[in-house]
């Protein structure tokens, strides 16, 4: 099931678009990840470990299967009016049978649009999306999970008042320098799916 664009008004009375992401968007992510990875908030990476152009993350992606178009991938972006990009985020579903009923959740808005409604209407659209899509044979995405740092407190107050609840905290998950390091937790969502 391909997903309908929808309009958004932002906080900041700027209209934008939540649309599906396409490889075309590949050079604008990269750009996107960047800039999060710049601000340092929330991120796992640092600047010398992201792809170095735009190729090579659109070859990550299509590796991890994000732009497949069989259910396997849930990914969109929000565009401001002019088209720019201000925030992604995606749902990417295991791949053994056993598991394909649980999707990874990652999300990542520019840090010049944080705050304005972005982060949020991503969230509720994409839970929409894939709480409502089945596959060919009936297969349904059943349970969403994440990972946060125990440090990112807007994402995690974001994720918990859209049902989310902690399953575990993985200690000293994340070496900043030496002798600073900080949890990361695992955060999962059950879906309530309406019959098909
Ligand atoms: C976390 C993130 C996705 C949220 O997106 P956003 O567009 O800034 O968030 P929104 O404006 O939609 O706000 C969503 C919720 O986040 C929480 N939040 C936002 N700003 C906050 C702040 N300054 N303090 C505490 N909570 C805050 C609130 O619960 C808010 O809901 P509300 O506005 O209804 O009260 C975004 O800040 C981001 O990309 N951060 C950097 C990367 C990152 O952390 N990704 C997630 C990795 S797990």
């Amino acid at each position: 099931m391909r997903f309908q664009p929808v309009p958004l008004l932002l906080r900041d009375g700027r209209s934008a678009l939540i649309r599906e992401a396409t490889r075309a968007d590949g050079p604008a992510l990269l750009a996107l990840e960047r800039a999060q990875v710049i601000a340092r908030h929330g991120v796992v990476k640092r600047l010398d470990e992201l792809p170095e152009d735009a190729e090579a993350f659109l070859a990550q992606r299509e590796a991890a299967g994000l732009h497949r178009l069989d259910g396997h991938a849930f990914p969109l972006v929000v565009t401001d009016a002019h088209g720019a990009l201000l925030g992604e985020a995606s749902v990417l579903r295991q791949g053994f049978q056993m598991l394909r009923h649980t999707g990874v959740l990652g999300i990542g808005v520019h840090p010049s649009a944080q705050g304005l409604g972005a982060g949020r209407a991503l969230m509720v659209h994409l839970l929409t999306w894939v709480r409502t899509h089945r596959d060919a044979d009936g297969g349904a995405v059943t349970r969403v999970e994440l990972h946060v740092r125990a440090d990112n407190t807007k994402a995690l107050a974001l994720y918990r008042s859209l049902g989310f609840v902690i399953e575990g905290t993985q200690r000293a998950h994340l070496r900043i320098d030496e002798g600073t390091y900080v949890d990361g937790i695992l955060m999962g969502l059950l879906l309530d799916t309406p019959e098909a």
